[in-house]
């Protein structure tokens, strides 16, 4: 095997000079996302911060990604850990000041990473400003007209005023009291209550967004992760809407985190509205006025793939996560299907195919793949769910699902500690979880804390070396001694050893901008493909398969003999 090698990439070697044009950096760049909350503490609260993340970019260089993604860490009161912001141009105490940022911006671009911030457009906190002097105006005022405000339907309005409900439970409406005590209009929130929907009808809400990100631009990022981009815009008179396959829950059946869209469901009137693709058009030549290719990556639960390529077509976002690919399940004949079609969809609009296996808010791919009987998606796993994931099996999946993804043209997102091999945590105590879904769903879903826990550093010392205090907003398991990077970092096996070497070979190679030539003859099992001078094999089957002949340059487990053994994949070159 290649020995792994740790690339010394200098700012000048991969950040283009100021004022360049044509990278285009985000086609081919493998992004990974830091969850601020997660994943380094630095003030010994129990909550990761700036200053944490800044200490440990040097790790990430190491391991050999372009970028990374920082989930939200703007002023907010963390009822959606973040995805409630108060304040867009600001830094929460929480996780640091402005200043902390820019020395974390500043450090990472001279380490040659990107930086991508997360921006939550469909909705603000309850607590903004914005929302507050709407509760604190009249009914059909102008500040009012920011949100979604209506009165509700029955003889004293005591109904909400359409079916809607919220994705973490419950209804979408909440009502408001007025001054003088009695009850007064109701306000539309898609997720928590807390988390008041923006009427994307106002041009003043276009114009404080414009402003939002030429703040951040300004400071240097080099782009844009778009929360819900497409639940921004709602259909006209927001009318009710009962979906049939999901026997009239908008979220109850619903098996991910928001509901997927489909050419077959067309109708829903809150995701993926035609009138959403004109934000993303205004915020293209917002971009398109700083240099250094910034760009939008739209997070938007929409399938099937040619639909979701309208979110990137020339003139809208550089990117959108690939979902569809994150929810196919492991066998051969859905991931030829979803690769061809995502490539020849994104083909389509000349925009590069991204690929995801994990995020914050989806089960850990290690455990996802060693669920036998399905994964509930969005809803969680806990010690009263059925599902007990298979260790063993869904690690080693998880090894060869990456290995097939970290070869494959267009951009990839890594999730904060799968380049750990790390599950997702299932026994964490119901006194401990945060997470909306979980109060809003009176325990009946356990939500998404199980993937948020903070990630092993040190495999001793306090909180694996997440928090020198020992502190930890969520509990770790003791799982996490023998997972942590300093074990992993002196193990050629482990996962972090497999995930450095395929990114060194990825980037050597260039396979991000290389193009995929299906391989006929190696069984139906096996998904086999060409990349470049790399041959990428996957045995998806019940049994072995003969190797063929050729230099291994890796493989996600060790290979004995001359057969490539289920669950496993290989890269050969010529
Ligand atoms: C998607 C984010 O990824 C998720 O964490 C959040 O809860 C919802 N959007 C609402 O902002």
């Amino acid at each position: 095997m290649t020995e792994i090698q740790t690339r010394a990439r200098t700012a000048e070697g991969l950040l283009p000079a100021s004022g360049s044009t044509g990278h285009e950096w985000w086609r081919t760049a493998v992004i990974y996302q830091v969850y601020p909350r997660s994943f380094a503490d630095s003030n010994g609260d129990g909550v990761g911060d700036l200053p944490g993340i800044t200490t440990h970019l040097p790790a990430l260089q190491e391991l050999g990604v372009d970028a990374v993604w920082l989930s939200p860490f703007m002023t907010s009161p963390q009822r959606d850990a973040g995805y409630d912001v108060a304040d867009y141009c600001d830094v929460d105490p929480l996780f640091g000041t402005l200043d902390d940022f820019d020395r974390m911006l500043e450090a990472a671009h001279a380490l040659g990473l990107r930086v991508i911030v997360d921006l939550v457009p469909n909705h603000t906190s309850s607590d903004h400003r914005w929302f507050q002097e709407a509760l604190a105006s009249a009914e059909g005022s102008e500040a009012r007209s920011h949100y979604w405000f209506r009165d509700g339907k029955g003889e004293n309005g005591e109904l909400p005023p359409n079916n809607w409900e919220s994705v973490f439970g419950g209804p979408a409406w909440t009502r408001t009291t007025n001054a003088a005590g009695t009850p007064g209009q109701w306000y539309l929130h898609l997720f928590d209550s807390s988390q008041p929907d923006l009427n994307w009808e106002s041009p003043w809400v276009w114009e404080q967004f414009r402003g939002i990100l030429r703040f951040w631009l300004d400071r240097g990022v080099d782009g844009f992760r778009i929360d819900v981009a497409h639940g921004m815009v709602k259909a006209k008179g927001l009318p009710d809407y009962t979906p049939e396959q999901r026997g009239g829950s908008l979220s109850g059946a619903s098996v991910t985190l928001e509901p997927d869209i489909s050419d077959e469901e067309p109708g829903s009137p809150m995701w993926a509205q035609e009138g959403g693709h004109a934000i993303f058009r205004d915020w293209h030549k917002v971009l398109a006025e700083y240099d250094g290719d910034r760009a939008l990556c739209g997070e938007a639960w929409v399938s099937p793939p040619s639909k979701l390529a309208r979110y990137v077509r020339s003139d809208e976002m550089q990117q959108t996560f690939n979902f569809t690919y994150l929810e196919t399940p492991w066998n051969p004949d859905a991931l030829r299907d979803v690769i061809a079609e995502s490539l020849a969809a994104f083909n389509g609009v000349g925009a590069p195919s991204t690929w995801v296996l994990s995020n914050h808010d989806v089960i850990r791919h290690p455990t996802r793949f060693g669920l036998m009987d399905g994964s509930p998606q969005g809803h969680g796993i806990g010690p009263k769910t059925p599902y007990r994931p298979n260790k063993a099996l869904g690690l080693q999946r998880a090894r060869a699902a990456t290995t097939v993804m970290l070869a494959l043209p267009g951009s990839a997102y890594l999730y904060q500690g799968e380049e750990l091999g790390l599950p997702e945590v299932i026994d964490l105590p119901d006194s401990a979880r945060q997470d909306p879904t979980w109060f809003r769903t009176g325990g009946e879903r356990y939500g998404r804390d199980g993937c948020r826990v903070p990630i092993p550093w040190t495999a001793s010392g306090p909180s694996y070396g997440f928090s020198d205090s020992g502190k930890s907003w969520l509990p770790q398991p003791s799982e996490w001694a023998t997972m942590a990077r300093d074990v992993e970092s002196d193990e050629p096996d482990s996962t972090l050893s497999l995930y450095k070497l395929l990114l060194a070979e990825r980037e050597e190679r260039s396979l991000g901008g290389g193009t995929l030539e299906w391989l006929e003859g190696y069984g139906d099992d096996v998904v086999a493909f060409r990349n470049g001078d790399v041959t990428v094999l996957a045995n998806l089957g019940r049994a072995s398969v003969p190797l063929p002949a050729g230099e291994v340059v890796l493989s996600s487990e060790q290979l004995d003999g001359d057969e490539l053994p289920t669950d496993t994949a290989v890269w050969f070159s010529d």
